[in-house]
């Protein structure tokens, strides 16, 4: 019986031995074989449900990547201790010395830094590409062995087509990776896309309550394989217990997005009909310029939207004004987020980089929880008041 996402969220693998409702938490590092022998079905590496040691693999952290491999249409999942885990994991399982990664110029702040101080020291060439140069990434650099891209960005929300990026790797058999972070696997799924592996910060949406760090990668199960290669190496692994949050969390995940994409929605209308705003980014607007592409790769908007305002100090008056909605970084969770992008996200940047990121002094990212939405359009109006 195929089921939908809602259902594979909450129906994982079953407790056989007591029936309980829930999966338990095997907090075991090691797991003892029955005799000597059994290693070798170990190494032989055809046996799923051999555990020996936690780093590699663990019974509650397995049915949660079985969860999220089944919500991104994936054949198989790894879970990380955060989203940089999986992200610098990730990217090295398939790079060596040589090769060329090329990635886009609009990033989450941690995985652009990663790619632009870190990866070079490797002797790995990185190339950042604007959006439209990477539909053409096949005429830029024929020699990209990796395209590693993410949509919506950050903060703007605006969108990258992924059929596009994924039409001009496929040219040169470049692998791509995508960061699906911001969109939750309820809201979009790029492997139905084309994209070869995608990632995510599950301290984010997955998670959804701001109690705990995790991260994912989902494709097939070859490079799921050669991921947790990598992973075992470099020791990024999640612990059972936070596997277990993730659970809890994953179970409730669809109502969570389905609501946070209806409150961003409203809020996105409201934030169009005040003059102290200037810009808003929602994709879910008509007139955004990203609306088109996210109507045909979303099956919904997303939880975050972007205001701009006339400068930091207006920026900053009118996140310390608030009253219900919290000035912190982060996203995803069930209580609404500001921040200031130049003062969390883009900090580091150089004037340069803010224009090249299109990020402004003026812009609030919003990142919408599950409050009453009459009470988060008050403390929006009440904030906008102050200003
Ligand atoms: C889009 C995106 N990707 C990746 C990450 C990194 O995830 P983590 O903080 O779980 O390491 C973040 C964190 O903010 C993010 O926003």
């Amino acid at each position: 019986m195929t089921t939908k996402k809602s259902t594979q969220s909450i129906h994982g693998r079953r407790d056989k031995l007591y029936r309980g409702a829930n999966f338990p938490i095997y907090a075991s590092t090691t797991f003892a074989v029955e005799t000597s022998d059994d290693y070798y079905r170990y190494v032989s590496g055809d046996d799923e449900e051999f555990y020996m040691y936690s780093r590699y693999s663990n019974p509650t952290v397995r049915n949660v990547e079985e969860k999220l491999a089944a919500l991104e249409n994936g054949e198989d999942a790894i879970l990380f201790s955060s989203g940089m885990a999986a992200i610098t994991t990730t990217l090295l399982a398939f790079l060596r010395h040589g090769d060329t990664v090329v990635a886009q110029r609009r990033l989450y702040g941690m995985a652009y830094r990663f790619l632009r101080d870190f990866i070079p020291k490797l002797g790995i060439r990185t190339h950042f590409l604007d959006e439209r140069d990477l539909y053409e990434v096949h005429k830029k650099f024929p020699e990209a062995k990796v395209v590693y891209f993410e949509t919506p960005i950050n903060p703007t929300t605006e969108c990258v087509s992924i059929e596009k990026v994924v039409k001009s790797a496929r040219k040169i058999a470049a692998l791509t990776i995508m960061d699906n972070t911001f969109a939750s696997p309820i809201n979009q799924n790029p492997l139905d896309l084309g994209v070869d592996i995608v990632v995510h910060s599950a301290t984010k949406y997955i998670g959804g309550h701001s109690d705990v760090m995790a991260g994912a990668a989902v494709s097939s199960t070859k490079s799921i394989k050669a991921i947790r290669d990598a992973m075992k190496a470099f020791g990024g692994c999640i612990n059972p217990i936070d596997a277990h949050l993730l659970d809890r969390s994953i179970k409730t995940l669809q109502v969570r997005v389905d609501r946070q994409n209806q409150t961003a929605q409203r809020l996105a209308e409201f934030f169009l009909r005040q003059s102290k705003v200037l810009r808003v980014f929602y994709p879910g607007v008509p007139s955004s310029r990203s609306y088109k592409v996210a109507r045909r790769q979303m099956d919904g908007f997303g939880g975050m939207l972007c205001i701009e305002m006339k400068s930091l100090e207006t920026a900053k008056k009118f996140c310390d004004s608030l009253k219900v909605a919290l000035n912190a970084t982060s996203l995803g969770g069930v209580e609404t987020l500001v921040s200031i992008p130049v003062l969390t996200s883009h900090i580091k940047m150089s004037d340069e980089e803010l224009h090249a990121a299109k990020v402004t002094e003026g812009m609030v990212r919003i990142s919408v929880g599950l409050e009453d939405v009459d009470d988060l359009i008050g403390d929006f109006k009440d904030a906008l008041d102050a200003v």
